[in-house]
């Protein structure tokens, strides 16, 4: 623990390769942020494991509904877990539910998310096999602030990339994969370091305070 860098704790539902790409980042000195929680809706995630691997402190709390949201009073499980830690920026790794206010309220412009396309195009589930049945020329993926919608909140960083002739759906989720680790770093670095300031819709880069 650097005593001089913010708190990150990580939301999670799956595979977790974002949630590990912030954590190696972090362990090497890249990402200048102490990840002090993994929380996941999901009892079976592989990212618990992973976490735990890498000596960071994991744990499942009950989302409360079967999909989509955190009923409020489970929502408020995760506030105290979350606060309990100290956790003053929280980055969505695939998390699989729509925050509520009691999240979005208690850590107010200071939550992240991934999402696997050049948003505003095909938010939601499965971003590249959207655009990949839409026969986009152009892919990539997209770092933003989360708000109340799905995948709509200012953006802060994209990357894109070219779909080539001989790549197939999976082949363009791996390369789309492989850019949302390294954005995601990026994209974390400027939030915690001070160096982003949102203005309505537009997310600017500014000299840290
Ligand atoms: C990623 O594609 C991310 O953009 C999306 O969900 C997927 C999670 O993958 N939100 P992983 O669990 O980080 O490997």
């Amino acid at each position: 623990m650097n005593p001089e860098f913010p708190k990150l704790s990580i939301l999670a539902s799956g595979r977790g390769s974002n949630c590990e790409a912030l954590l190696r980042a972090a362990a090497s000195g890249e990402l200048p942020a102490n990840p002090v929680l993994v929380l996941s809706d999901n009892p079976d995630a592989p990212v618990l494991d992973m976490a735990r691997s890498l000596g960071v402190e994991a744990m499942h709390i009950e989302p409360g509904r079967p999909r989509a949201r955190l009923t409020p009073e489970q929502e408020e499980r995760y506030v105290e877990a979350l606060r309990d830690r100290g956790t003053e920026w929280i980055a969505l790794a695939g998390f699989m539910r729509i925050l509520g206010p009691g999240l979005l309220r208690a850590f107010a412009g200071r939550i992240l998310n991934i999402h696997p396309s050049l948003l505003p195009s095909f938010p939601g589930l499965d971003g590249v096999g959207q655009a990949w049945r839409a026969g986009v020329q152009v892919a990539g993926c997209t770092v933003h602030f989360v708000d109340e919608g799905v995948d709509t909140g200012p953006i802060v960083a994209q990357t894109a990339i070219s779909v080539l002739p001989h790549d197939t759906e999976d082949s363009l989720r791996s390369r789309v994969l492989e850019q949302e680790h390294a954005t995601y770093v990026q994209a974390v670095t400027l939030a915690v370091t001070g160096c982003l300031r949102i203005e309505g819709r537009r997310v600017h880069r500014v000299s840290p305070v």
